[in-house]
């Protein structure tokens, strides 16, 4: 049984997983810092990396303890190389660099951004390949994974990611930190259709996205609405925020399986990751989208959309596989896109993963 210990410390969240070869989560410890941030109104990158370096043992231990081994019994360990931020990263790659070599394991740097694309590989075994459509705090993307490693970026935003959208939203509601699942819960019960915003890039040609338009007319809305919301106006422009970003990546996403299936055929699967995928209402406009195309829709559980370390441990196991591994001379990157050959855009590889 070839056991991976992965570790995730590249935003706001300390987590380790051990995830073994056949797709069993043996276990999966996810400690959010959302307390010491709050005060804040987002994440501070150096209250991030000290509660990592406080917690990150201590995490790892019971990860460990829960999947009931010893670091005598993993194949290899795992750690988020970037893009994120870079104290975070620094701790939990020197970390699992410390563990390998102690233990004489091999260590693996893993892409944040991969861990997320091959989620759907790790819940519902999927073959390659796939459409996926990656939605994070800092990156919208549209990509044909063709292969663990092989990603052909079809579309991603020109300004603000998604989750960003969401989060900077949140803040113009009042709804606080951390802002996307608020913005959910706010929206629910809404009238999506009370506020005429505006659907980006919805037409246009090409799979890019665009949000901050969006974010612009909302704040506007609230003036309009002379700066006090009540809850009803709250709830309803949070509704009509959602409704007009489910209408953006419907149509972007639209686009993106034409290009797809010109290459790949028609049938294959349309994967949704990252922390935006947890929410319910754009999974319900981009299930349909699949529906109505014909391809399996594939969407992970909440708890593995949002940043975990069982990603983290099964992208090392993809690796492990195909022989990748790095040396502990390893460095973590910043910025690190996914397709180093596409055109550099404005929202490839920020900082937030
Ligand atoms: O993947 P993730 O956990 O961290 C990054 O790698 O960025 O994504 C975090 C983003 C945040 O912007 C957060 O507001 C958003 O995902 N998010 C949501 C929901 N849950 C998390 N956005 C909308 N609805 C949600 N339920
Ligand atoms: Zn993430």
């Amino acid at each position: 049984m070839d056991l991976v210990l992965g570790i995730e410390t590249s935003c706001d969240e300390t987590a380790a997983a051990v995830v073994a070869a056949d797709r069993r989560i043996l276990s999966n410890v996810v400690l959010s810092q959302i307390d010491e941030h709050r005060l804040y109104g987002g994440v501070v990158p150096e209250i991030a990396a000290r509660a990592h370096l406080d917690h990150l043992d201590a995490i790892i231990a019971e990860a460990m303890r829960e999947a009931g081994i010893g670091f005598a019994d993993l194949a290899a360990v795992a750690a988020t190389g970037g893009p994120g931020l870079i104290g975070g990263v620094l701790v939990g790659a020197t970390t699992a660099k410390a563990i390998a070599l102690v233990h004489g394991l091999p260590f693996i740097g893993i892409n944040h951004l991969e861990g997320h694309a091959l989620t759907a590989r790790l819940t519902d075994g999927i073959d390659f390949p796939y459409l996926l459509l990656l939605v994070s705090g800092g990156h919208c993307q549209l990509l044909a994974v063709e292969g663990a490693g092989r990603y052909r970026r079809l579309g991603t935003t020109i300004d603000d990611a998604v989750g960003e959208a969401f989060d900077k939203t949140a803040k113009l509601l009042d709804l606080g930190y951390p802002g996307g699942p608020a913005l959910e819960r706010a929206a629910e019960g809404g009238d999506p259709a009370r506020f005429d915003l505006p659907r980006p890039m919805v037409g246009k040609p090409g799979c890019d996205f665009s949000f901050s338009g969006l974010k612009t007319a909302v704040r506007r809305r609230v003036e309009e609405l002379g700066g006090a919301l009540d809850e009803k106006a709250r709830a309803d422009l949070a509704a009509s925020f959602q409704a007009a970003v489910a209408a953006s990546l419907v149509d972007r996403s639209g686009r993106a399986i034409e290009a797809f299936e010109a290459d790949h055929g028609a049938g294959r699967p349309f994967v949704v990751a990252g922390g935006v995928a947890a929410n319910r209402t754009l999974r319900a406009a981009l299930a349909g989208l699949a529906e109505r195309r014909g391809m399996p829709f594939v969407a992970p559980p909440l708890g593995l959309c949002t940043d975990n370390a069982a990603m983290i441990a099964w992208a090392g196991q993809e690796k492990l596989a195909l022989g990748q591994v790095d040396g502990l001379d390893f460095r973590p990157r910043p910025r690190w896109p996914l397709d180093p050959g596409a055109a550099p855009s404005i929202g490839a590889g920020a900082v937030k993963a």
